[in-house]
């Protein structure tokens, strides 16, 4: 009689104890899962934003979807019939509302990489010009190219760009530059 209520309270501490440890252990589990699951999804979304055309990648979109400057998202094939090669299209759906400008092609193609219109003097917001058919810097006059090449200086560098991946349609733009400069 005595030693009953000791003998349940080891009982139900031990019983708590296991409890802890099973609740400790599918804790792990869970966020393990979790952890595990979001690295694969960083590792696909690498993989698919450097190699695209990669079997893994068949159904993953990296990125995010460009989208023109009345924020409709942009339909490759609708973009197609109204580009002219080498003039830069403007578009955003970056995050933090910035904009960058995809780069066409001789050939009227999309290229693989998008030029983000940030100076590399001193940072200024540079803009097409359509009648000099160049980037323009309005702070300190630098010129750049339709691939965001430097003409004119002060600047010295071309004008960084991020990947552009034309896919299912869409095209997505991926906050990465890309692996060589293909400028
Ligand atoms: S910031 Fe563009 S030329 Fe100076």
């Amino acid at each position: 009689m005595i030693y009953l209520p000791r003998t349940q309270s080891i009982s139900q501490s031990r019983r708590r104890f296991l409890r802890y440890l099973a609740g400790g252990a599918s804790s792990s589990l869970i966020f393990g899962s979790i952890a595990s699951a979001k690295s694969r999804e960083l590792s696909l979304e690498y993989l698919c934003s450097r190699f695209p055309l990669n079997s893994r990648c068949k159904d993953y979109l990296p990125g995010v979807q460009a989208q023109d400057t009345q924020e409709k998202p942009i339909q490759v094939d609708v973009l197609l019939t109204q580009i002219k090669p080498n003039v830069p299209v403007l578009v955003q759906g970056l995050p933090n509302r910035d904009r960058a400008y995809l780069v066409i092609t001789e050939k009227q193609q999309i290229a693989p990489y998008a030029i983000r219109p940030i100076c590399t003097h001193l940072g200024c917001t540079v803009a097409w010009q359509s009648t000099e058919n160049r980037f323009v810097c309005p702070c300190h006059g630098s010129q750049y190219d339709a691939q965001g090449r430097v003409v004119k200086g002060p600047a010295r560098r071309s004008l960084p760009i991020i990947t552009a991946i034309v896919k299912q349609n869409q095209v997505r733009l991926v906050e990465l530059s890309p692996a060589i400069d293909p400028r």
